[in-house]
């Protein structure tokens, strides 16, 4: 993680309240690590079918379900094979979402269940939990994590149930990394927001399918990099949009979060190579309709391992067509602090009425992956 500002401190009476909320149905946005999540207790079908709803969010994407502890993680599931207690014990808390074989009320046990209603509590019981469909899409399999920002686990602690929480931005648009972003996203549509800070990582969490536990497959691109998880459970099956996973094909869905357009502005936007190899003229971008042609093109550029005025003297503009508003992710090369500020540069410059946004590929390790897995997404029209 990168050392950022200091998280603002969330009192006592602040989390009381938004367990509180929780508990009664309601939602609370909060931040993690990763992304800012939107929140309901799991258990609560109404309160998950507003989740859907707030977000504009197709039912067949399933949630990720988001717990204090590996412990209160084990409840949700009925297979822990070795590889998720490995991947677990390694980097929980932190930005890796691990989907496993659901646990599933058989009608035996539904009197049980029904008995402990929506508001059964996480870490006061030891028997198992059932997912609601809702939350994981009807899949037999559930999505869980242990996030690592302390307001995040400090909330889980305090209510004591687990909470689903997609990214708290609507269906396939940009990430919220700070309360600000889903204040004015979503900011009337839910109960409390809970400020934590900028995020610090800046990307969404990994997903590893441990559906074959021998196996593990990568479902998304994320926060923790290829290279942590493949050194503590070996190689790991990349299921891209080019290998679909054959299970998910037959049931007609893959990884929701491998839809091609995703993450995206609602600028247009296209990614290149590298800024310095392009040419800037107008007559290179047919697709825009270019309001007034003698004005100059008005456009964003996103940049990696170069300041503002480095790229200001680096790009090929020779007739100064372009006028470039410019987001350099990290000057000095870094891809955490790049991954970090990802989201909100692709925010300034949406906002910002360009007509076009170039953003540039970032060399393709570590975090780097995700990053230019967020662009191309991003470009996907
Ligand atoms: O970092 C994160 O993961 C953030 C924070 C809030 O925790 N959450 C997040 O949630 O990004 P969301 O809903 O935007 O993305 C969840 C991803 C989707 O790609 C979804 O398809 C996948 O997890 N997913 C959830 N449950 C699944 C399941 N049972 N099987 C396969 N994929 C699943
Ligand atoms: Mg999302």
């Amino acid at each position: 993680m990168t050392t950022g500002p200091p998280t603002p401190p969330i009192d006592e009476k602040t989390l009381t309240r938004a367990a509180d909320i929780l508990r009664r149905g309601g939602l609370v946005a909060f931040p993690t690590e990763t992304v800012y999540g939107l929140g309901a207790n799991a258990l609560d079908t109404t309160a998950v079918a507003r989740i859907f709803q707030v977000k504009g969010r197709p039912h067949f994407d399933p949630l990720i379900v988001h717990v204090p502890s590996l412990a209160a993680a084990r409840r949700l599931t009925t297979a822990w094979p070795d590889t998720a207690q490995q991947l677990a014990t390694a980097f929980w808390p932190g930005p890796l979402t691990l989907v496993l074989p659901k646990f599933q009320v058989s009608s035996s046990e539904f009197r049980v269940q029904d008995a402990q209603g929506p508001n059964s509590r996480l870490e006061t019981q030891n028997s198992k939990l059932a997912p609601p469909d809702l939350v994981t899409a009807g899949l037999p399999t559930v999505a869980v994590r242990v996030p690592a920002h302390p307001v995040a686990l400090a909330l889980l602690r305090a209510v004591d149930l687990p909470i689903a929480a997609p990214s708290a931005n609507r269906f396939g648009g940009v990430s919220p990394t700070t309360a600000d972003h889903v204040q004015t996203e979503l900011g009337d549509q839910i109960d409390l927001i809970l400020d934590g800070g900028p995020c610090q990582t800046g990307v969404e969490s990994t997903v590893i399918s441990l559906i074959d536990p021998d196996r593990p497959r990568l479902l998304r691109l994320g926060g923790l990099t290829l290279e942590a998880i493949e050194q503590t459970v070996g190689p790991i099956t990349l299921a891209t949009p080019q290998t679909p996973d054959p299970q998910a094909e037959q049931r007609g869905q893959q990884s929701p979060g491998m839809l091609e357009r995703h993450y995206a502005p609602r600028t247009p936007m296209q990614v290149v190579e590298s800024i310095s190899d392009f040419e800037f003229r107008i007559s290179n971008f047919p697709e825009i309709t270019h309001p007034n042609k003698s004005q100059p093109l008005k456009i964003g550029l996103i940049v990696f391992g170069r300041s503002a005025d480095q790229t200001r003297s680096e790009i090929r503009n020779p007739k100064s067509e372009i006028h470039p508003t410019i987001e350099p992710l990290s000057p000095a090369g870094d891809l955490v602090e790049a991954a970090a500020n990802l989201f909100a540069a692709m925010r300034r410059l949406d906002a910002a009425g360009l007509d076009l946004i170039i953003a540039e590929r970032v060399p393709d390790t570590g975090l780097g992956r995700a990053i230019n897995d967020r662009l191309r997404r991003a470009a996907t029209r």
